[in-house]
């Protein structure tokens, strides 16, 4: 016999289930259709985070692909795409004698490895797209930003120690590397922060997971605040579509569509679960006094001071005028969710990024100290 309360609880769940599972049919994705004209690609890299995303693409798009890396990272991805093998770092001799229509250079930070294979690949190749990054700019003073803002010059432009500090230079120099070689022929791609299935950071994904452990939850500074992020399956097909149109110049890569606030974007993911949850926001000073670190910390969260007023809003005009599209956040969310829960169990035992449960509950019990003192 099934009583009243249990029939309740029963009802509520497979309502929960259900709108679920609705929300998962109706972000399903379509049959895709193939391309106008198959293309030649070659992705330098491949096999890291985007780099499969924009493989499986290309060739759902009837692409052929031929992927160049040492072989070290998920060599076994991709069992029936030509790989071949080499470094970036000196040795290209397996890019020799060979043409593509166009070419993804995802895994460049030193600017000589883009001279090295723009250089080579320049007679060879029609198109060259180098995947660079938001960080070239010299910073975000302004709101609403576009692709003309300066971008970083390094002290000494033959630096190749890859760190905070030179990173964005770096990036800089390797678009103009690639313009250098093939000029007019080249597109430069700059993402904001990549978020999605298959981030190794797991800088974004501690939001969709913190979030379906329920409870209270620590949320950052200003609820207004803007953020800016692209899921990596919207910047990789994006990047095989605009070799398809043959489209080159520079484009800032981020999304979502419209402005979202800290606190659309915590709601929207909250949306896809039904545990019991309340935020908390904890004012940005706070959160600095106790040595909580915006973005690595609390992902996503950059507070609007000085250099960063226009980070949440720097625009992406450009980039949807040439057809970048944004899944909807709940996508994001839910498909981001089910990959890190499909990863081993020691794996999700260490996040790389977010504030670990006893430290939010620290951060958490200080501040409802404070409030009430
Ligand atoms: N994550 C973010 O939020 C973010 C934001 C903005 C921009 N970006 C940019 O996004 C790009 C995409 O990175 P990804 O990891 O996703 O790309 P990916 O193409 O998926 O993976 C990196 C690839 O590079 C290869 N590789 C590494 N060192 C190499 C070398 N010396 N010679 C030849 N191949 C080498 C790796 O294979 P092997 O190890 O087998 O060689 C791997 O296939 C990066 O340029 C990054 O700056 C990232």
């Amino acid at each position: 016999m099934t009583t009243r309360r249990q029939f309740l609880e029963l009802s509520a769940a497979t309502a929960g289930a259900l709108a679920l599972s609705g929300r998962r049919g109706l972000f399903a994705q379509q049959p895709m259709a193939s391309a106008a004209k198959p293309l030649r690609i070659l992705i330098l890299g491949g096999t890291g985070f985007i780099g499969p995303h924009q493989v499986r693409y290309a060739l759902a798009r009837g692409h052929t692909v031929t992927l160049f890396n040492r072989g070290r990272t998920n060599p076994d991805m991709f069992p029936e795409v030509e790989k071949l093998r080499g470094d970036r770092d000196g040795d290209l001799e397996a890019l020799k004698g060979r043409d593509w229509d166009a070419v993804i250079d995802n895994s460049a930070t030193i600017p000589r490895w883009v001279r090295d294979s723009a250089g080579l690949l320049k007679d060879s190749a029609g198109q060259y797209l180098y995947i660079s990054t938001l960080s070239v700019y010299r910073g975000f003073p302004q709101p609403g930003m576009d692709e003309t803002a300066p971008v970083q010059e390094l002290e000494d432009p033959t630096v190749e120690q890859v760190n905070g500090r030179t990173y964005g230079g770096l990036k800089a120099l390797c678009e103009q590397a690639a313009q250098a070689a093939l000029p007019g022929r080249t597109t430069v791609v700059r993402p904001g922060l990549i978020v999605g299935p298959g981030d190794p950071t797991d800088r974004w994904t501690y939001w969709p997971v913190r979030i379906s452990r329920g409870g209270e939850v620590l949320a950052p500074g200003d609820p207004w605040t803007l953020v800016r992020y692209i899921d990596a399956r919207d910047v990789s097909e994006w990047c095989v579509r605009m070799l398809e149109d043959g489209n080159t110049g520079v484009y800032n890569a981020v999304g979502p569509r419209s402005h979202l606030s800290t606190a659309e974007m915590l709601y929207g993911i909250r949306a896809t679960t039904n545990v019991e949850i309340g935020f908390t926001w904890v004012a940005a000073d706070f959160l600095a006094e106790q040595n909580v670190r915006p973005w690595s910390d609390l992902p996503a969260w950059l507070p609007p001071t000085e250099e960063y007023v226009g980070y949440g809003s720097i625009s992406r005009d450009k980039a949807i005028a040439a057809g970048l599209t944004f899944r909807p956040l709940a996508t994001t969310a839910l498909e981001t969710l089910d990959w890190w829960r499909s990863l081993p169990e020691e794996r999700r035992a260490s996040p790389r990024a977010g504030l670990p449960p006893e430290r939010e509950a620290e951060v958490l019990a200080a501040w409802h100290a404070r409030a009430s003192g």
